[in-house]
């Protein structure tokens, strides 16, 4: 289940050439399972239309109009008091202004300074307008009363300047989104330590070992665990994959890099879930310049690289909890038990790679979990982000009750 189903999300949108991107957000957030009610300013209404909302989210957007009809008074306070959050996107320099003031001379501004739902900002406006000392002063105030942020970026604005004031993507406001709802989840407090993708062995300046993880796993147990409200650590090789809102992201190479980066950031935590593929074995030596083919075949000799699990297992730096996941082709939980003791592991995610439905590549996994008392669970075939959900929610378990 999204961390977005049955939520009722307020989308407020305001004057700015930014609006076009709120119906997107609107369209995501719905497609995720939400219920989105759209609030536009006048201004917003010159730029886009309460149909394209409606559109999108298959409910009534509400403009100023709604704000002199019958049921006015009932409307704000009732849009404030059930919504579970108050998104404004894009969030102008002059709504900025009149939340930090508590003005109220609009049914946004008015269901603003109504609502008891946490509120996340997205400001957009021209360069120079977010750096003006006064913006400054109210975003400062703002943050103070606990509201939330996301952005301004950086980029080209509308106007053709090139500075800090333009709307953060869809993409990204989603993950802002999730990132404040998730807030006071289960994990809410806890640091949780995730490594994915496959590690990268030199052989030369150009060439590597490497295998065919693709980090998937791992980034959707990075949101997992976001969403249920963790601070969260990504120890993560190159994977070409974006890192979810809200995660701290390390990136590594070798074995080695992420046996230190693991080593570093498990002191303190509460969990580390080793979802990535490191190498077993690599090249004893590396070149320093490229090997070329005039020097014929080269003889590669190959070393152990660094177990991260087993050195982990006898550190001080052993989080409270630690998951293992094992890939395996044969004898699935012979050998996942055997690494599950062999590591010292509390639980470990047994996935049988020669499915063709399941492991590297594909976007399912079957998925047996055993735990140190001896239990164990098969979970049906499930998609990347429900094994995530499943071993974020038998983590929290494990971690409320030792
Ligand atoms: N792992 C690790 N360090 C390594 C290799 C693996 O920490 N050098 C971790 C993986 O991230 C995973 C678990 O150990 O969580 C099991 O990985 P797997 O590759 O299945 O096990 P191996 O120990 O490599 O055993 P084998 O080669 O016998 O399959």
């Amino acid at each position: 289940m999204s961390i977005l189903s049955d939520k009722h999300i307020l989308l407020g949108v305001t004057g700015s050439i930014a609006a076009y991107k709120a119906a997107d957000l609107a369209s995501r957030l719905t497609q995720a399972g939400a219920r989105v009610d759209v609030i536009l300013t006048p201004a917003a209404e010159k730029f886009i239309t309460p149909l394209t909302f409606q559109s999108v989210t298959g409910r009534k957007a509400f403009t100023d109009a709604d704000l002199w009809g019958g049921e006015a008074h009932v409307l704000h306070v009732g849009l404030g008091h059930t919504a579970d959050l108050l998104v404004i996107a894009p969030c102008t320099a002059n709504t900025l202004a009149k939340l930090a003031h508590g003005a109220a001379d609009n049914l946004l501004t008015i269901t603003a300074l109504a609502a008891r739902c946490p509120i996340l900002l997205a400001p957009a406006m021209d360069a120079g307008m977010y750096e003006h000392p006064a913006t400054q002063e109210n975003v400062r105030i703002l943050r103070e009363r606990g509201l939330f942020f996301a952005g301004p970026g950086e980029g080209r604005m509308a106007s053709g300047l090139v500075g800090r004031g333009r709307l953060l993507e869809p993409v990204e406001l989603y993950g802002h989104i999730r990132l404040v709802l998730g807030k006071n989840g289960r994990l809410a407090g806890r640091k949780i330590v995730v490594t994915a993708g496959g590690t990268q062995e030199p052989l030369d300046p150009v060439r590597v070992l490497t295998n065919r993880s693709s980090g998937k796993q791992g980034y959707a147990l990075a949101q997992a665990a976001l969403d249920a409200g963790a601070e969260v650590v990504l120890i993560s090789t190159p994977t070409g994959l974006t890192p979810p809102v809200g995660a701290d992201l390390r990136q590594v190479h070798t074995a080695e890099q992420m046996l230190n980066a693991v080593l570093a950031e498990c002191a303190g935590a509460d969990a580390l879930l080793m979802a990535a593929a490191v190498a077993d074995f690599r090249p004893k030596s590396v070149a320093g310049e490229k090997l070329k083919k005039r020097d014929g075949i080269p003889q590669v000799e190959l070393d152990a690289a660094p177990d991260i699990l087993a050195a982990l297992a006898d550190s001080d730096s052993r989080p409270r909890c630690v998951v293992g996941f094992a890939a395996e082709t044969r004898d699935l939980l012979e050998n996942a038990a055997a690494k599950l003791k062999a590591k010292k592991l509390d639980l470990i995610a047994a996935n049988d790679i020669s499915a063709p439905d399941a492991g590297f590549g594909v976007d399912t996994n079957r998925v047996t979990l055993l735990y140190a008392d001896g239990r164990s669970e098969a979970l049906p075939l499930m998609n990347k982000t429900e094994v995530a959900e499943a071993i974020i929610e038998r983590l929290a378990a494990l971690l409320e009750h030792p």
